[in-house]
């Protein structure tokens, strides 16, 4: 018998589905540059607000997207790595999958926030804090964002798509379709995530706090 448990909730579905529209926006308009930049910066902003949203939400989320629940000791780490397969470890992010998710937010955040310092050559697209900021910094920060956050997020983004198509092959086991709906069919009755009106205005309002703490860093920049 098969227990239908709601794992992902609306926001975080659609922080990760964003994130994702984001990602692909942001790599085309640093590839088409010019006059795309503006939209850079945008999809930039947007990104920034969407991560920090998700901290927020790694905290006060459901029970399945709170980083207290992800298999970070470890001792769980090495029995998930030595082949034990218990559907406690797999409800959410598996422990191996929650390192990678946590160094992918990391990652991402990192690339954001040296972008707002970032400054190519002529400085025809700076970032908004790049004007307050030391020669030396915005050198280190532009190297970064362009030359080794860049690649070392590619890579873990196709390391990423990887895992869940290996989890599909070898293991039989979908993980996109969870992340579409939100539910997963489990062999025990876990305890499921809120996913309610009250949990989603929630998101939404912190999500708007998180916008607002962004277009409040710009105002100040300018
Ligand atoms: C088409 C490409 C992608 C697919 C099919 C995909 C699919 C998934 C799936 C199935 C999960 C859940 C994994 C699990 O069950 O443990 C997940 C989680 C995640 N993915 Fe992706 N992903 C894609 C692209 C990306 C990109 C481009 C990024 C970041 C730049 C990203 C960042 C994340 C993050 C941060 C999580 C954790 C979600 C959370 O707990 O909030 N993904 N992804
Ligand atoms: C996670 C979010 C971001 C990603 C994935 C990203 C990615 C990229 C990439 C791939 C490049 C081109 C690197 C190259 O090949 O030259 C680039 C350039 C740039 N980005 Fe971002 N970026 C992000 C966020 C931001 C933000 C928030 C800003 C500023 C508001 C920003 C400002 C810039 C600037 C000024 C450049 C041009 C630097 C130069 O040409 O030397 N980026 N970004």
């Amino acid at each position: 018998m098969l227990f239908k448990v709601r794992v992902w909730d609306l926001p975080t579905r659609l922080f990760h589905w964003s994130l994702v529209l984001c990602f692909a926006g942001l790599l085309a308009t640093a590839e088409v540059a010019g006059a795309a930049m503006a939209w850079h910066f945008r999809l930039g902003y947007a990104t920034l607000s969407l991560l920090l949203f998700r901290l927020l939400w790694g905290v006060w989320g459901g029970r399945w997207s709170r980083f207290g629940t992800f298999g970070l000791a470890p001792a769980t780490l090495l029995r998930y790595v030595r082949g034990e397969q218990t559907p406690a470890l797999t409800v959410g992010h598996n422990p191996l999958g929650s390192v990678a998710v946590l160094v992918l937010l990391l990652l991402a955040l990192l690339q954001a926030a040296t972008g707002l310092f970032s400054a190519d050559e002529t400085v025809t697209a700076a970032g908004p804090l790049a004007r307050r900021a030391t020669a030396t910094w915005v050198h280190a920060a532009t190297v970064y964002h362009t030359q080794i956050g860049k690649i070392l997020l590619i890579v873990l983004v196709q390391l990423h798509i990887a895992a869940i198509v290996f989890h599909r092959m070898r293991r039989g086991e979908n993980l996109v379709l969870p992340m579409l709906t939100g539910d997963k069919q489990l062999r025990e009755p876990f305890e499921a995530a809120r996913d309610d009106a009250r949990t989603r205005a929630l998101a939404l309002g912190m999500l708007a706090c998180c916008a607002a703490a962004i277009l409040l860093l710009l105002r100040w920049a300018d």
